[in-house]
């Protein structure tokens, strides 16, 4: 079999999955505070259609597969999809991207059903600042999934979107946080996009600020001596044994050369990069009676033709009509 790979030579075997658009907090880097304009669920893949995606982008060579959103655990029945997905062999590494809010209830249905490895986005540990980044006030509930999936044993990962003149009172007490319990912080430079278009480089934190910040009053970092070339995150690890903290630097350094993802939608669109402006449609051609060979000259199709990046820094650079939640992130 030929690998799945893209005029740059990039080879693509990193699968994420969106499972809904819809979402029970509204960050505001990601939604608009009301009249979110949610798709269809007639339009939603079902979890056959699902499955049947993933096995086939499994024969052409994907062996990561992460789970998304909007938020993946408002979907119905998500254990259920996650076994079945969990059951596929070939599929090395299986993760979930949460807010954590339905944490509490899913953890263990989740981890009966396969799941080892959870990224929860956590942007503060202060009820006032998590109401007003999320407009909702659920901290408490985020923590408790937290702990409850630490308890079981998931590797956990902490997503921090990185805002300046927002993030900074927030970088310390995430970092001690994770670091007191055994989880990986990640902090995730502000891209642009956001449904209400928010966006501009001044209000990027990068990731070397945060890196100075934490190397000062957390603990002196270096750079991990083994990374993996094909991770977004570069990672840095404690000089004193505490443990990793990641940063995902897409706007101040983009790591698209070294890109392996492709994502598939809720709504079965195949998309080769979080910012494309082009999109296949999966869902049509499987509702249609599309064979298992067709779908994947589409996949094929869609990664031959991805550009080279995103190009965010550039006065070229137009942001995708569809904000994060619809996209999966
Ligand atoms: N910029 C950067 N990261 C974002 N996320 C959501 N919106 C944005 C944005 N505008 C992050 C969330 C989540 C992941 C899927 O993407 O924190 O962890
Ligand atoms: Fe790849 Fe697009 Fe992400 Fe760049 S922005 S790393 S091209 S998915």
């Amino acid at each position: 079999m030929t690998p799945l790979v893209d005029s740059f030579g990039r080879v693509h075997d990193n699968l994420r999955v969106s499972v809904t658009d819809r979402c029970n907090i509204r960050c505001f880097y990601c939604m608009p505070e009301t009249g979110v304009q949610f798709v269809n669920r007639a339009e939603i893949l079902d979890f056959e259609e699902i499955e049947r995606f993933v096995r086939i982008a499994v024969s052409l060579g994907t062996t990561k597969l992460r789970v998304t959103g909007g938020e993946p655990l408002v979907r119905r029945d998500l254990p259920v999809l996650i076994r079945r997905l969990a059951a596929i062999p070939g599929i090395r590494d299986l993760a979930l991207t949460t807010n954590g809010v339905l944490l509490p209830e899913l953890a263990g249905p989740l981890y009966d059903a396969g799941l080892r490895r959870v990224n929860v986005h956590l942007d503060t540990l202060d009820q006032e600042r998590f109401l007003r980044i999320t407009r909702r006030d659920d901290l408490g509930r985020v923590l408790a999934g937290i702990e409850a999936a630490r308890r079981l044993g998931y590797r956990i990962k902490l997503n921090a979107v990185a805002v300046k003149d927002l993030l900074e009172p927030d970088i310390v007490p995430l970092a001690r946080y994770a670091r007191e319990n055994g989880i990986e912080a990640r902090f995730i430079e502000f891209m642009p996009l956001d449904a209400q278009n928010l966006w501009d480089r001044s209000k990027v934190l990068t990731a070397d600020q945060i890196l100075a910040t934490l190397s000062r009053e957390v603990a002196p970092l270096v750079p991990v001596p083994d990374p993996d070339p094909r991770a977004p995150a570069s990672e840095y690890e404690y000089a004193d044994g505490g443990g990793r903290v990641g940063f995902i630097a897409s706007v101040s350094k983009p790591f698209c050369m070294n890109c392996n993802r492709f994502r598939l939608t809720a709504d079965g669109k195949l998309r080769y990069c979080l910012f494309a402006i082009h999109e296949d449609d999966v869902k049509t051609l499987m509702r249609a009676g599309g064979s298992d060979e067709e779908i994947a000259a589409l996949i094929r199709r869609n990664v031959a033709g991805k550009w080279e990046g995103h190009e965010i820094s550039s006065a070229k650079f137009v942001a995708p009509p569809r904000p994060m939640y619809s996209i999966g992130g």
